[in-house]
């Protein structure tokens, strides 16, 4: 048991706490160099695909667009052509010197096919081969993966045909971005605008990270957030952590190719978004140490960067604590170390790296939390460098491996994250 007074240690904060929109989505080198035919079709959503054009562009990636008589009616091909830096495709002949556009070579060109939007007639004619433009030539032709992003009004997404058409080309692999819900243009609202292009070219880097990605077929239980331990129905005790660490690493893990097993506490950042991820989120470090414990037999590396209280009260207060007395006195008593546990749980295929924010002392305690848990790796962050810790969207840390330490220096919690995951799974 312990004894503590409420003001000092712990941050004490309200319920409804919220952060700045933190998470840039839009990550490294997976579409560099890829070859994508973006097929446009005819539908508002059409202007969103400028949009599109240029973050794929900004990955890395050469596109190619191939657009449908009616998707020129909504977007002109100069824009396309001036955004893409290649004449756009539309017509089987060019009009002014009557050469072929080769379906055949695109098809065998590309490294992915993307038709965002994709209205349900085009939906319907490539479900049935109806090939009577470019673009469907094209899919029909197409050797690489093909992913379509409908974009149409809530009763069409709904109809049954739309609906048994899109089952059909999924059957046939082709990955179907599902369509978001709000308002739309004809002023209804509901499913069926097309997918916001950020979240768009997220599918695709992470279609091509299950496929390519080096960390494919692992699986990496992530512990992220602060954990909060209720004091009554209105307060409880917690940390600054935010959660962007974990979540950078979650990332980065899932844009290598592997699957992750997040446990998260009270985080409201946005999460990336991808069928790579699975979520847990937790509140306590009880439910924590519950879920992370019991997902880690499954995983093949466990990455413990969850700012998990070391202190919990003893009880937590049915009603609201009254303003009464001079002083509160809180009863603690120790959570369970998560990370120790899953130390004495691992296995030799299994591996695990912790943290440690330290504030003074920061290479000896790390390396005795290392020893103590059982960990492969830690990572050593001091609050005495300016930029590292709590709340920054950088780190400064060093990665410690029993026998080494390697100092990096001050950068972004991405650049970080991804320099920990290499070294971890080399
Ligand atoms: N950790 C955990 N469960 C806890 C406490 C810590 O899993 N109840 C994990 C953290 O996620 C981190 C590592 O253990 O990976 C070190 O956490 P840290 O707070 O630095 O160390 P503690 O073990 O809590 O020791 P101290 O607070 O005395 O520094």
């Amino acid at each position: 048991m312990f004894f503590l007074p409420s003001h000092i240690f712990y941050h004490i904060i309200p319920f409804h706490l919220s952060t700045t929109h933190y998470f840039n989505l839009l990550i490294q080198e997976m579409l560099k160099g890829k070859k994508i035919v973006l097929g446009i079709t005819g539908s508002i959503a059409a202007y969103k695909a400028c949009l599109l054009i240029r973050l794929l562009i900004k990955q890395g990636a050469e596109v190619q667009v191939v657009i449908t008589p009616a998707g020129k009616e909504f977007i002109t091909p100069i824009t396309l052509s001036a955004l893409t830096h290649k004449p756009v495709i539309s017509e089987f002949f060019n009009q002014r010197d009557g050469s072929w556009h080769s379906h055949v070579d695109l098809g065998l060109w590309a490294d992915a096919m993307l038709i965002a939007p994709c209205t349900a007639s085009t939906i319907g004619k490539m479900a049935h081969g109806i090939a009577d433009n470019m673009l469907i030539t094209t899919y029909l032709s197409m050797k690489a993966p093909v992913l379509v992003a409908p974009a149409m009004d809530l009763d069409m997404y709904a109809h049954v045909s739309t609906q048994e058409n899109l089952k059909l080309l999924q059957q046939r692999g082709v990955h179907i971005v599902e369509p978001g819900s709000g308002f739309l243009a004809s002023t209804l609202e509901g499913k069926g605008r097309m997918q916001e292009p950020e979240i768009i070219v997220e599918e695709l880097i992470e279609f091509f990270a299950r496929r390519e990605g080096r960390l494919r077929g692992n699986r990496i239980l992530i512990t992220a957030g602060p954990t909060y331990e209720k004091l009554d129905p209105v307060r409880f005790i917690g940390n600054y952590s935010s959660g962007k660490m974990g979540l950078a690493l979650a990332q980065e893990c899932i844009m290598q190719g592997a699957e992750v097993e997040l446990v998260l506490g009270p985080c409201s950042l946005p999460l990336p978004h991808s069928s790579l991820l699975h979520v847990t989120r937790v509140e306590s470090a009880q439910q924590m140490y519950d879920a992370a414990t019991s997902l880690f037999p499954a995983c093949n590396a466990g990455i413990m960067c969850a700012a998990v209280a070391d202190f919990t009260p003893d009880t937590c207060a049915d009603e609201k604590i009254k303003r009464e007395g001079d002083q509160l006195v809180l009863r603690l008593n120790p959570t369970k170390d998560i990370a120790a546990a899953i130390g004495q749980m691992k296995l030799d295929n299994q591996k695990l790296c912790g943290f440690a924010l330290e504030t003074h002392d920061a290479m000896q305690h790390a390396q005795e939390k290392l020893c103590r848990k059982n960990l492969d790796m830690i990572i050593m962050n001091s609050l005495q460098d300016a930029g590292a810790g709590f709340q920054h969207d950088t780190n400064k840390v060093t990665i410690i491996t029993k026998g080494q330490s390697h100092s990096l220096p001050l950068q972004s919690k991405k650049d970080v994250a991804r320099e920990i995951i290499n070294t971890f799974i080399p």
